[in-house]
């Protein structure tokens, strides 16, 4: 959700920014900007509306300068515009910004009666407006004096005019992190715009004014007491976050899922005896958490969003399963208003690749105000949600660059599946040989998703045929389900064919009026203890003419007349088919964006890390 990056160095600034904007226009791509001092001491603003690549076409190579800021945008107030792009000016100031002003409309009111009129639609030129008000040379004291007026979320960095090679950074809610290097000091929204120049880097906590110079970062409190950062290291390297040969961020990713899930699972294996048996348990010594965080449980809530959700309700079904304790999935964003009845025998469990999603962070806020336990299973180290959370579960997937995420889902997955079976047995429903039993079986999807991955060809095909659909529905049963829904999101963000994701047994109830002949259906029958009832609402969409691809255990016996195409899983048991059946329907989303020519990474009005509500 908006991408921010300032250098202040001895290198030439402009590479810096746009290379780091690159790295993080998953962020948003609708347009970019940069401002920089110039070896005059001046300010120059170039801005474009478009990608990172339209910006850079603009920036003239003999612009010199050592210290800079970039933005690439994510509209929220204002439509997509050269005016609204950031940076933005006032008086002194000229800012970046990532996050939302909410009472920005007041504050225009008060700031115009002081003769500062705005020229763009956002509320972060009004955040300019603001703190140029303030200054009186003093760009902390600025910046402390602004923000006790700003209602939202923020991260700012700011070029203060008489002030060159140093850049000013506060920020609420929305990330900076930043790192100290031979080269100079940088700071940006994520560590993949930093990975190129340093692992170390320091996560700027909320309310701390960093000052960026070539040679240092300062950190005060707002009140001016100086504060020493903590470091972290990432073990990604630059790699990591490149394609590596393949021609998407999302096919690469997909092919990383045997790697990323190997990294979530195998870490955690730890080898248990009893009455001299030696077995592989899940054990989360080393992740920090006790197994009392999964006793005496009267209910776990699972909260999260977009994909994130949809491996929650995966999880619910595996909780409720093995651990016999009631689960319920609730959407961050509804969560958090509700009004939860919370208490210390609930557990819940948040989920998020970025760890920075804002609704999720909320969530988990209010769930520790009310007294609940808090797990969260996130992939970014140090992100918001990882450092507030009672207890963390990293899934180490690697950095995801595409928006539509891949493999941090099955690493989610994955990270259910483990703790499920921890807490399954911590609590007496597993013996250790049944626990040890399910650990081996989620450690063999590994090379299965391999071999679902050699079916290229047979996804291309089903993918030349849904080019031409407009609407699609994906149907399945239980776990199937629950894939349905992350199948169909898959399908809707990077191809823009609607799609709906039904429990197959509902689909009579109303929706069958929209199956005909020109609709496909994407069925599920993974699962041999409903698949008669499967392949009856397979029958029940065939008979009004339906396309059907069938994704089914080899084994599941169904009439060849009922599909048109039928995929095979490879031999899984049921409980473990959701991993193989996740590749299938993101190897099928990916070809059908692909074939339909559309930009698969960055699909249009999406962003990767959603930090606003
Ligand atoms: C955005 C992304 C989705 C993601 C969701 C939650 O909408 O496009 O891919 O599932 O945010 O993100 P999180 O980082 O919390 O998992």
């Amino acid at each position: 959700m908006c991408g921010i990056i300032g250098f202040s160095g001895y290198e030439r600034a402009t590479d810096v920014l746009l290379s780091g904007l690159s790295a993080l226009e998953y962020r948003g791509y609708d347009s970019a900007g940069i401002s920089c001092f110039t070896k005059d001491a001046k300010i120059t603003t170039i801005k474009s509306v478009g990608k990172v690549s339209e910006l850079k076409a603009l920036v003239p190579g003999e612009l010199k300068s050592d210290c800079g800021i970039g933005h690439t945008r994510w509209a929220t107030h204002g439509g997509v515009s050269r005016t609204n792009a950031h940076p933005h000016s006032c008086g002194n100031v000229t800012l970046i910004h990532n996050g939302i002003i909410e009472n920005y409309l007041a504050l225009r009111d008060t700031l115009a009666a002081g003769g500062r009129t705005p020229v763009s639609d956002t509320d972060s030129e009004i955040a300019a407006m603001l703190i140029d008000s303030l200054y009186t040379g003093d760009a902390a004291a600025a910046l402390a004096a602004a923000v006790a007026h700003l209602e939202g979320a923020y991260a700012f960095c700011v070029l203060f005019s008489d002030q060159p090679g140093k850049i000013y950074c506060i920020r609420k809610g929305s990330p900076l992190v930043a790192c100290q290097t031979e080269m100079g000091s940088i700071i940006a929204s994520d560590m993949v715009a930093l990975l190129r120049y340093s692992k170390d880097y320091f996560v700027l906590e909320e309310n701390l004014i960093a000052c960026l110079t070539r040679d240092e970062i300062t950190l005060t409190t707002l009140d001016g007491t100086p504060v020493t950062p903590d470091y972290l290291t990432v073990t990604w390297d630059v790699s990591s976050a490149q394609k590596n040969g393949f021609k998407h961020y999302m096919e690469k990713e997909i092919h990383e899922q045997p790697d990323a899930l190997s990294r979530t699972i195998m870490p955690r294996l730890v080898r248990y005896s009893e009455n001299g048996t030696f077995y592989m348990l899940p054990d989360f010594t080393a992740d920090g958490i006790p197994d009392s965080v999964f006793l005496g449980l009267s209910r776990i809530i699972i909260t999260a969003c977009g994909t994130a959700m949809h491996a929650g309700m995966m999880g619910k079904l595996l909780f409720e399963e093995l651990l016999r304790i009631p689960v319920t999935v609730d959407i961050a964003s509804e969560f958090r208003y509700q009004n939860p009845i919370l208490d210390e025998n609930t557990l819940v469990i948040t989920v998020s690749q970025s760890g920075e999603t804002a609704d999720t962070l909320a969530a988990l806020r209010l769930a520790r105000k009310k007294g609940a336990r808090t797990l969260s299973i996130v992939n970014v180290k140090g992100s918001s949600i990882a450092r507030e959370s009672g207890h963390v579960f990293y899934t180490h997937a690697g950095p995801e660059i595409a928006v539509a995420s891949t493999k941090a889902y099955t690493a989610q997955l994955a990270a259910f599946y483990l703790i499920v079976f921890r807490a399954a047995y911590a609590a007496g429903q597993l013996s250790i040989a049944e626990c040890a039993k399910y650990t081996e079986q989620l450690a063999a999807i590994i090379p299965s998703i391999q071999q679902v991955l050699e079916q290229k060809d047979e996804f291309t095909k089903i993918s030349r045929h849904l080019t031409k659909a407009n609407d699609l529905f994906f149907i399945g049963r239980g776990m199937d389900y629950a894939l349905s829904c992350e199948g169909s999101i898959k399908l809707k963000e990077i191809s823009y064919i609607h799609s709906e994701a039904y429990a197959a047994g509902e689909l009579k109830h109303g929706t069958l009026s929209l199956i005909t002949s020109e609709v496909p259906v994407i069925a599920l029958a993974t699962q041999h203890d409903v698949l008669p009832k499967m392949v009856s609402n397979i029958k029940e969409v065939r008979a009004r003419g339906a396309f059907v691809i069938l994704v089914a255990a080899a084994d599941a016996m169904i009439e060849e007349e009922l599909y048109d195409f039928r995929i095979n899983l490879p031999q899984i048991s049921d409980r473990f088919a959701p991993f193989a059946a996740a590749v299938v329907l993101q190897m099928i989303a990916y070809n059908t964006s692909y074939l339909r020519g559309l930009d698969v990474d960055q699909p249009r009005h999406l962003a990767k890390s959603v930090t606003v509500e």
